[in-house]
């Protein structure tokens, strides 16, 4: 059975687009069909993320316009074959159609075992008129208050929509956070998002480098392991959480 999972936050930054990335990588090593749907419309980065710039002809665009199919409009990624990529459109303004983006989804659930959905800071209409097609909602939060506030609000949103199916992720999970005093624990973080965590990834250095240029995250990155384990998650295997 094919699943869309979305990322959200509500707060630009906290991760959704790292976060896409570093899964779709992890579902694909697991042997998954993988495609990344990008959904921030005039801010794509997937194309970086991946190091496919030169290789994006077409975009979402193309293919909610009919212009192009979608063989012609995804790229695969090299190295990670069964992982492919539809980039959002260049144009910040274009309008997309939510029945038309449903059909899409429609036909990439023929084709691929997962459809990650990358989406923007705020909350988008189309992406909203979608929220009964999603599998799983990811929402991709800082440990911060603002973060979390903004979390718990795109949360709300998506469920009163009918996406009732809802995971946490804190990302740039970082000891500083705690020391600072900004929250008192990874525990606030869930208790004031009032969402099931499914996974914590440390603020990592080496994330931020290899998708900046481009490149795979290397199995020594102390975040490898966290997007290994949310992957299996989502397939509803056992893998012990720790915070
Ligand atoms: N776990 C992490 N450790 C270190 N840096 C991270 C981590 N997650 C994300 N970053 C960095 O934080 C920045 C923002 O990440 P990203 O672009 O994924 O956020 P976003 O939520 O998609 O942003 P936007 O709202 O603009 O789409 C990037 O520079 C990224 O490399
Ligand atoms: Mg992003």
């Amino acid at each position: 059975m094919s699943k869309i999972i979305t990322v959200t936050s509500g707060k630009g930054g906290t991760g959704k687009s790292t976060v896409c990335a570093g899964l779709g990588y992890a579902l694909e090593k697991q042997g998954n069909h993988v495609l990344i749907l990008e959904l921030d419309l005039g801010f794509r980065c997937m194309d970086i993320f991946f190091g496919i710039e030169d290789m994006v002809k077409h975009d979402l665009s193309s293919v909610l316009s009919g212009r192009y199919t979608v063989e012609e409009t995804v790229v695969s990624v090299p190295g990670a074959e069964k992982l492919s990529i539809i980039c959002s459109p260049d144009n910040p303004f274009i309008n997309v159609n939510s029945l038309k983006l449903k059909k899409l989804l429609t036909e990439l659930k023929e084709k691929y075992e997962f459809i990650i959905i990358d989406t923007g800071a705020g909350l988008l209409k189309c992406v909203l008129d979608i929220a009964d097609m999603i599998d799983i909602l990811l929402t991709a939060a800082t440990p911060d208050k603002i973060s979390i506030r903004d979390a718990a609000k795109a949360s709300d949103k998506f469920y009163e929509k009918g996406c009732i199916n809802q995971r946490l992720v804190i990302n740039k999970a970082n000891s500083d956070y705690l020391n600072l005093g900004l929250v008192k624990s990874f525990d606030e973080v869930i208790d004031n998002t009032g969402i099931q965590l499914i996974g914590v990834i440390p603020d990592d250095k080496m994330l931020a480098k290899a998708f900046g240029k481009g490149s795979k995250l290397s199995k020594n990155s102390v975040s490898f392991n966290a997007f290994d384990a949310i992957a299996r998650r989502i397939k509803g295997q056992y893998v012990p959480l720790t915070v």
